[in-house]
């Protein structure tokens, strides 16, 4: 008898600290790709707003290197599909946090957001590519632009190129004066495959414009019409201008326009904060401008942090959720991690001169999601897309028409659902 009243207490205790242990908020898993440079510092940002509020809750970062989370995403959704989700994970605003609602793997946050007044604060566009069926799932921490090029006035100076191109015809002029200059036109990044996926997209846009450009994602713009074939020409064009190393990832890349040895660099401004990690200046070492052929357009994403369902320390991601839709979590993580604040009562002062330029485009310029980054469509289509372009880039497509016809049949297999 006394023993059965002995193991009846110990399944209590051990039931009790099973229960403590999941709402417990002495730990915090949290999951991204920030792993270094600019995108470390941004998150370390973050997290310090964090520990000052929850001193006792021990960090545990679970990132996973790689640009755009090509390689985190695929150890995220086998994490999932174990059962063992992060207490937060990064997911991108759109279709690609719609992959995991759709999957069941979020928790609603809309009671969240209801006592934290981020229906006050947040665009309400911004809030609508986070919900379904009127549900909200995730915390945006910021809005990146992805069509931004960048460029070193040093070299560009000695190349005879005194003003950013703001049409494809001027790239293209200014891609041969820095080749006659005797350096590559523009830096390719070829590892992981996205950064030439990255520029395929802003290629797509700039060549067709807004409308034919949403038009791919909805079905009304045909992969095998003539608006694709001629952007597939420009991209061709473009890539003759860039480094024979086929290997290399986006920092190495960037470094060549720091350093003078490529022209150009198309790359979303987390690159700015890349640079500012590594001690240059903006202006200086580096300038900017908006990508030609897409001046007045504002190429987006949003990164936000969710609640997983089954995430073990959830009261500590609820915490973590509430700093990131925080004016000082925002104000802080945003000018370290190159990206404006997604709270309409930001502080401009606390942004360098591209950041505040950014701003004043986000408020006026046409919006277009990123495809490579989570806006327009889902998880599978992004893989299937990285890899098509890294194939045509790397030499293994059979043709043009092939490269389009391949970008068809990934568009047909990966429908957003
Ligand atoms: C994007 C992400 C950015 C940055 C970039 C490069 O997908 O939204 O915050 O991390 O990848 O890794």
């Amino acid at each position: 008898m006394r023993f059965k009243q002995y193991k009846l207490a110990a399944v209590v205790m051990a039931v009790a600290l099973v229960v403590a242990g999941c709402g417990s908020k002495n730990q915090l898993e949290i999951f991204t790709w920030w792993a270094s440079g600019g995108e470390a510092a941004g998150l370390k940002g973050m997290t310090d707003v964090f520990t000052q509020d929850n001193p006792k809750t021990k960090f545990v970062n679970a990132a996973v290197a790689g640009g755009a989370g090509v390689n985190a995403k695929a150890v995220l959704i086998s994490r999932m599909e174990a059962k063992n989700p992060p207490d937060t994970f990064q997911a991108h605003a759109g279709q690609e946090i719609a992959s995991y609602i759709k999957a069941g793997n979020l928790e609603d946050l809309t009671d969240l957001y209801a006592s934290e007044g981020w229906d006050k604060v947040f665009p309400a566009g911004l809030i609508k590519t986070l919900t379904i069926g009127g549900k909200i799932y995730g915390v945006p921490v910021n809005i990146h632009r992805a069509n931004v090029l960048w460029w070193n006035p040093a070299a560009a100076k000695k190349a005879g190129i005194t003003a950013a191109p703001k049409t494809l015809a001027e790239l293209f002029a200014d891609l041969e004066k820095f080749k006659k200059s005797g350096i590559d036109g523009i830096a390719l990044a070829g590892n992981g495959d996205w950064a030439i996926a990255h520029l395929f997209d802003y290629t797509l846009l700039a060549s067709m414009g807004p409308d034919k450009f949403n038009g791919l994602w909805d079905g009304t713009t045909s992969w095998s019409g003539p608006e694709v074939k001629a952007a597939i020409a420009n991209f061709k064009k473009i890539l003759s201008y860039g480094n024979s190393d086929k290997s290399l990832d986006w920092p190495t890349a960037g470094k060549l326009v720091t350093s003078g040895k490529a022209g150009f660099f198309i790359m979303g401004d987390w690159a700015s904060a890349q640079w500012q990690s590594d001690g240059l200046k903006l202006g200086t070492d580096y300038t900017f401008a908006a990508a030609p052929g897409t001046v007045g357009i504002y190429q987006w994403l949003s990164d936000s942090f969710t609640l997983p369902v089954g995430a073990k320390h959830k009261e500590a991601a609820l915490a973590w959720l509430k700093v990131c839709g925080s004016l000082a979590g925002q104000d802080t993580f945003n000018p370290l991690k190159g990206s404006i604040a997604v709270r309409t009562d930001s502080d401009p002062t606390k942004y360098d001169a591209y950041l505040q330029s950014a701003m004043a485009d986000w408020k006026k310029d046409t919006l277009v999601g990123s495809t490579v980054h989570g806006v327009n469509m889902n998880n599978g289509f992004m893989a299937a897309y990285n890899t098509v372009v890294g194939k045509y880039y790397n030499g293994g497509a059979k043709d043009d028409a092939g490269f389009a016809m391949e970008l068809a049949d990934a568009f047909t297999a990966n429908p957003n659902a």
